[in-house]
């Protein structure tokens, strides 16, 4: 990752798939921060909603298609993209594919997702059925590191919301994206800012984090031993 004391800026990639409201609230946090990072290529595997607003602002986007040909052949060609804009971090923000461990290995250390559910709870899809389906009293979202296990790798930053007796799916997923958004900004503007270190085993806040009352409660925020 790009030391965050030379002149030179981190270089972010953002992975989508669909409507693509993660990065671009991750667009506008970043914004703060243009002397230290930039958004560098914006991807997508197909040509999803994000992908034409990010397209219509003049952002730098790359569509590569996964459908109809080898997966490997795609994430070749991504990888490269990746590699040839130079890229310190890539972001997955509702990038439905499934990176392959060589992939993950390319990239060590350096990719990170969000994942709509209280992890290790609810890896995969249909997280907010699921933690309905189980009767649990709160959801939440995690940002983590990837490594080649599905939604896997050390938390980085994870915040809970309790869950209403007439919640459905979709009024919980609504109520849970503005946490998302603010949890992928916070991860992201701290790793530019340095208040979250990258260490080898996952990250570490140099302060506790406090998510504003009314989007919800920090569950997981690695410290420093003290
Ligand atoms: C978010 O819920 C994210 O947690 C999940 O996919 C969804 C993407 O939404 N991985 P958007 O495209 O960022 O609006």
């Amino acid at each position: 990752m790009a030391n965050q004391e030379s002149d030179r800026k981190i270089r972010l990639a953002i992975l989508i798939s669909g409507r693509g409201s993660n990065m671009f609230a991750l667009r506008d946090a970043l914004s703060d921060y243009d002397e230290k990072a930039e958004i560098i290529l914006i991807a997508a595997d197909k040509q999803c909603a994000g992908i034409t607003l990010a397209q219509a602002e003049d952002l730098p986007c790359l569509v590569v298609p996964y459908h109809g040909r080898p997966k490997a052949e795609a994430e070749a060609e991504l990888i490269d993209a990746l590699k040839s804009a130079e890229v310190d971090i890539i972001i997955l923000a509702g990038f439905m594919r499934i990176l392959s461990a060589d992939f993950v290995a390319e990239f060590d250390g350096r990719i990170i997702n969000i994942h709509p559910s209280l992890l290790p709870h609810y890896k995969g899809l249909h997280t907010h059925y699921r933690t309905l389906d189980a009767g649990d009293s709160h959801h939440g979202a995690s940002v983590h590191l990837v490594n080649a296990e599905l939604d896997d790798g050390p938390i980085l930053l994870q915040a809970s919301i309790a869950i209403h007796k007439d919640d459905t799916a979709k009024s919980l997923a609504m109520r849970l994206l503005p946490l998302e958004h603010w949890l992928y900004c916070k991860v992201i503007t701290g790793l530019v800012s340095g208040e979250l270190v990258m260490t080898k085993s996952g990250g570490v806040w140099q302060s506790p984090v406090t998510v504003p009352a009314e989007l919800g409660r920090v569950t997981i925020c690695p410290q420093k031993p003290s």
